[in-house]
């Protein structure tokens, strides 16, 4: 079967020929990719920068971001049957018998290091034709959500970064409506400010560019306020705001993180997503933010991947954005690349919010 592959080594990414896997215990499925999303791990891993082969293997197939369909299933598996639509999880835990937190089916806090992820780090993704997986990482999806289903994934970023926070912030007396800051309209960005919007937070996005045509309809869609990083400096940008209870940080873009980190309201939190690459050191005014992030008990915290019950959130949080804004939503996937063209959906398009590669139809 055909494979989107990297060889780190020879510094390749082509389309290869890869044995199709067999279920070989009862407790798995084999799905036919439908979409793989592509989002910058995906193009870190291709510009040779992240991703490691599984053991013995020169190369990786990519691929994290999914939707399938299940073909086969093993004797044992009762969650899904042929014809489901699903969406796999990525990280898979450590073998260490002390990690408490693989060992309780949260890899997402993984002590050790030694997880894996399918795509990314020593096992092979979603960019291909078949897949098998244990029952256990896979989450039924409606049929209504076939066409944007492949954000499930990105969605469960925000997902987890909820649950924190409505976990951290249980520290607190919290009796109004809260306002979160998004940072960066990216697809990570657009999906974390519909779902900050529906979890009934007043929701702004500050980013980069004064007019962006694709991505300004689908903000003023969902309602949320847009504040364009290119006109209004951070501090003109918090007081537009008034006090922040919430910075969602989906860039990457370190500088601009630790500008706002300056203007955080009382008792706010600031969540990190993004991953920067390495750009050198800037100068941060480390006294200003340490005096008001004491004065105000803020927190930073960081936050990666994603468990089981952020894609149980993530795929009924689709579904009332589909309900609620059904071409917004469409329109955040704005191409789709058959497997013969995966390497164009992995440049950045000029404009593009998601691209997808299409693999099979259905
Ligand atoms: C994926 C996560 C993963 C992270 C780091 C992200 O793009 O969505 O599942 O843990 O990359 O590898
Ligand atoms: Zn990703």
């Amino acid at each position: 079967m055909r494979a989107v592959a990297v060889y780190p080594s020879k510094h390749e990414v082509r389309v290869i020929d890869h044995p199709e896997p067999r279920i070989t215990s009862a407790t798995q499925a084999r799905m036919r990719v439908f979409d793989v999303g592509v989002c910058g791990t995906d193009r870190d891993i291709v510009s040779f920068q992240f991703g490691t082969p599984p053991e013995g293997s020169d190369y990786l197939i990519i691929g994290h971001e999914s939707l399938s369909e299940v073909v086969d299933v093993g004797a044992q598996v009762s969650k899904v049957k042929p014809g489901d639509l699903v969406v796999m999880t990525v990280r898979r835990p450590c073998p260490h018998p002390s990690c408490v937190a693989c060992r309780q089916g949260r890899q997402d806090f993984c002590y050790t290091g030694d997880f894996t992820e399918r795509g990314i780090k020593q096992s092979h993704g979603y960019m291909t034709e078949f897949v098998v997986e244990e029952e256990r990482y896979l989450h039924v999806v409606p049929r209504e959500l076939r066409d944007v289903a492949v954000l499930v994934e990105p969605l469960t970023i925000a997902e987890k970064s909820l649950e924190q926070i409505w976990t951290v912030q249980s520290r607190l007396p919290w009796d109004r409506q809260h306002r979160a800051v998004v940072l960066g309209a990216g697809p990570v960005g657009i999906l974390g400010a519909m779902a900050l919007n529906v979890e009934g937070f007043d929701v702004s996005v500050y980013s980069r560019s004064p007019n962006h045509a694709e991505k300004n309809p689908i903000l003023d869609a969902i309602g949320v306020r847009y504040i364009a990083a290119e006109t209004h400096s951070t501090e003109e940008m918090a007081k537009m705001v008034g006090p922040i209870d919430v910075v969602y940080e989906a860039t990457g873009a370190s500088g601009v993180a630790f500008d706002v980190l300056k203007h955080l309201g009382p008792n706010a939190v600031f969540v990190f997503t993004g991953v920067p690459g390495h750009h050198g050191p800037i100068p941060v005014d480390t006294d200003e933010i340490m005096r008001n992030m004491v004065l105000n008990n803020q927190l930073v915290l960081g936050s990666v991947n994603a468990p089981p019950q952020a894609f149980q959130s993530a795929i009924q949080h689709l579904g009332v954005f589909a309900e609620r804004w059904p071409d917004a939503l469409r329109s955040v996937i704005t191409g789709r690349f058959p497997i013969e063209h995966a390497l164009d959906a992995l440049k950045n398009q000029p404009g593009g919010v998601k691209n997808v590669v299409a693999i099979s139809e259905g």
